[in-house]
């Protein structure tokens, strides 16, 4: 039998690793595990809960008392929070940004490493988020990190808003951005850092269909 390995793509919003990581699995017949879905999972309820995001017992209550789950249909993961999927409704802005806040707390950060640990466990998996070579898998056999300039990542998450139909202005997306590559790469606990070992790819001059060649090409599956 062949082995499943474990892949890990970080890398800062906007830099293509949701779409690469998903073709990537598709291609391999691997699992993709996105993790920003499920801080976006916690960020949706501590939004509809109304929780104050400094307030971290509240947070440290809404974890110990949310059920997030991973289902996966043909390879495709989908998160659940308390029974409910909420694939569609984590992909706002607001959901981003509180996402990205919440996700500087411990309390927040615990509860969902188990949950990706077990998924990676038996190998067979693309998994994708700010931590995956340096803290989730660190063991993993191949570590990416996928990056491209700052104008060119606002551009394509301003494109995806727009594709979606948000009425989102320039100027806020870029805002965003920015607040939430210093939030990411600058908080305490797991931040976005290149891991030890990772493959650096720069998707700025690369088609979708480049940047997967690239990071197969490092791969070798026998
Ligand atoms: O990848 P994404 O945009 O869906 O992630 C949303 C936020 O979740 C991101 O700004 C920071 C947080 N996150 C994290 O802290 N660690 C991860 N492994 C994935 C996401």
């Amino acid at each position: 039998m062949r082995k499943k390995f474990i892949i890990t793509i970080d890398g800062p919003a906007g830099a293509g690793k949701s779409t690469v990581s998903k073709i990537l699995a598709k291609n391999l017949n691997y699992i993709y595990l996105d993790t920003g879905a499920l801080y976006r999972a916690l960020a949706y309820k501590s939004l509809k809960k109304n929780i104050s995001l400094e307030d971290v017992d509240a947070l440290a209550g809404l974890c110990s008392t949310t059920a997030v789950a991973l289902k996966n249909f043909d390879g495709r993961i989908k998160v659940y929070v308390d029974g409910e999927d909420v694939e569609e409704k984590i992909r706002t802005e607001e959901v981003s940004m509180t996402a990205s806040k919440i996700s500087t707390y411990a309390v927040v950060r615990e509860k969902l490493l188990d949950l990706q640990r077990k998924t990676g466990i038996r190998g067979g998996v693309v998994a994708e988020g700010r931590d995956m070579g340096s803290v989730v898998f660190p063991h993993a056999e191949y570590k990416f990190y996928l990056d491209a300039k700052i104008e060119e990542r606002i551009k394509r998450r301003y494109k995806e808003l727009l594709d979606k139909g948000s009425s989102v202005e320039y100027q806020s997306v870029q805002n965003d951005m920015l607040r939430r590559d210093k939030q990411d790469k600058q908080r305490k606990i797991a931040p976005l850092i290149i891991p030890d070992g990772a493959v650096i790819i720069d998707s700025d001059n690369l088609t979708v269909q480049g940047v997967v060649d690239k990071i197969a090409s490092y791969i070798s599956i026998k």
